[in-house]
């Protein structure tokens, strides 16, 4: 069968082996009438035994032969019956269909698994009065800004020697954001439960909002280094985290796959934007092409949950922080772990690099600093990363970021506060978020 697809896609110079794209077309097109629930004209597309037992008419696929195939020739203007009844697909989306028959028809039932009828419906309230922990934080690529998300509020602020300085803010959604980028022209896009919102780079404007096909938290967002585009990370807990590649003027979905079997929690981009990292609820850091979506490695990297993961400005180490109260730093080339500190008094939340330092956020309030994570060997294998603790929060710290350079540091905490500290390890920032203010505003 493979064979078959290689050599299919060589004749006709399609990349026809990757069922994703047509998997997309038939769960938003196709899946409203021809799941198990409405099967329309007897036939069910959820899965590809169900297809292959075809309609009320018998068959719809021939593999192979898109020709003799009615579920494509029924995409043609002018077929009777015409699918979809009440819209012509694109020549490209017929192109897509027909060239996925043609190679087979190989099924992806993750790429299909979050249509409409499997995502469990959820209303949302209300955030309770008073839940507004800062769960993410983004310094701009200058380092001169601050965006976090704050309960359902992203806010931006200039950072100045003297500490933050509120410069807008706006409610972004109904439940409380969970991830925040800078595109790098300026432009800022935040992430919560099904929904990514992209903001204009001028005073928090909402440019546009993308809700469909995500299926749960928005866990993290990286804007790629070819412009233009965002991987955004969501999926259900326990069962799929998945990256997808977003085209930001469009909101579409280029390209989904799934990378974890839980949340994915944090994810990362090489300096030359080729390969993604992630890391997942499942224990999992795995790293990605994202040309492709192919998986080029993976580690099991910790006990229980992978919470932080973070890449050194250079994309040769990589230092993750698990629920299992441990702290680790991997040479990225061998895969090995080369420090490993660990028995920690709490479950790293979150990591990030500054300056050659690692700082974590810790679920019992700490901001650490390790300001040494060199391998070393003998009698130093039980160093301490040259540990110092910069600050402690009353509740949980959830998320960190960092100039690239560690002149400041900044942490959210699970009460609303956010704290920044400069490379001295000199507090500088405790903002209540509740309560500040837009810096000369009314
Ligand atoms: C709005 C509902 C609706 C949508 C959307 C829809 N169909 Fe259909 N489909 C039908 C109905 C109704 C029939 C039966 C038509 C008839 O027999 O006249 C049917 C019949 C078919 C048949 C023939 C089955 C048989 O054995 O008679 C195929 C093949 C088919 N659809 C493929 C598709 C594909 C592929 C898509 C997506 C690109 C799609 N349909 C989208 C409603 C829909």
């Amino acid at each position: 069968m493979r064979v078959v697809i290689l050599m299919t896609v060589m004749v006709s110079g399609v990349a026809c082996a990757d069922p994703v794209p047509a998997m997309r077309l038939l769960r938003s097109q196709c899946l409203g009438c021809h799941s198990e629930s409405k099967h329309k004209g007897g036939l069910v597309l959820g899965s590809r035994e169900a297809m292959l037992k075809g309609g009320s008419s018998g068959a719809v696929v021939k593999e192979g032969k898109p020709e003799e195939s009615p579920l494509v020739g029924l995409l043609a203007a002018g077929a009777d019956p015409h699918m979809p009844p009440k819209r012509q697909l694109t020549a490209e989306e017929v192109a897509v269909l027909s060239e996925w028959v043609r190679g087979g028809a190989e099924w992806d039932a993750a790429a299909l698994a979050p249509d409409a009828a499997t995502v469990r419906p959820v209303t949302l309230g209300a955030l309770p009065a008073g839940y507004r922990p800062v769960m993410a934080l983004a310094v701009s690529p200058d380092g001169m800004r601050l965006a976090a998300g704050c309960g359902n509020e992203v806010l931006v602020f200039g950072v100045t020697d003297g500490g933050l300085e509120l410069k807008a803010r706006a409610v972004a959604q109904m439940d409380a954001v969970q991830s925040v980028a800078w595109l790098g022209d300026g432009r800022l896009v935040s992430g919560a439960f099904r929904r990514v919102v992209v903001w204009g780079a001028e005073g928090l404007v909402k440019e546009r909002e993308v809700t469909e096909e995500l299926t749960d938290r928005v866990t993290a967002l990286v804007p790629l280094v070819e412009g233009g585009r965002v991987l955004v990370a969501d999926g259900l807990a326990g069962e799929a985290g998945m990256v997808r590649v977003m085209e930001v003027a469009t909101g579409g979905l280029e390209r989904s796959w799934k990378a974890h079997d839980d949340t994915v929690f944090a994810m990362a981009l090489t300096g030359d934007g080729k390969t993604v990292v992630t890391a997942g609820g499942d224990k999992f850091v795995k790293f990605w092409e994202v040309g492709s979506g192919r998986e080029t490695m993976r580690v099991e990297a910790h006990g229980t949950q992978v919470l932080g993961m973070a890449l050194n400005g250079d994309g040769t180490q990589l230092v993750t922080g698990g629920a299992d109260r441990q702290l680790k730093v991997w040479d990225v080339k061998t895969r090995e772990s080369t420090v490993t500190l660990s028995g920690k008094p709490a479950a790293f939340n979150a990591v990030v690099w500054g300056g050659g330092a690692v700082y974590a956020a810790t679920d019992d309030g700490a901001l650490m600093r390790y300001g040494d994570l060199k391998a070393h060997t003998g009698a130093q294998s039980s160093e301490t990363g040259n540990e110092k603790a910069l600050g402690r929060s009353g509740t949980a710290l959830y998320c960190v970021a960092a100039r690239a350079d560690g002149t400041r540091v900044f942490a959210g905490s699970a009460e609303g506060r956010i704290v920044g500290w400069d490379r001295d390890g000199k507090q500088v920032d405790d903002v209540d978020v509740a309560a500040v203010k837009v810096a000369g505003g009314p």
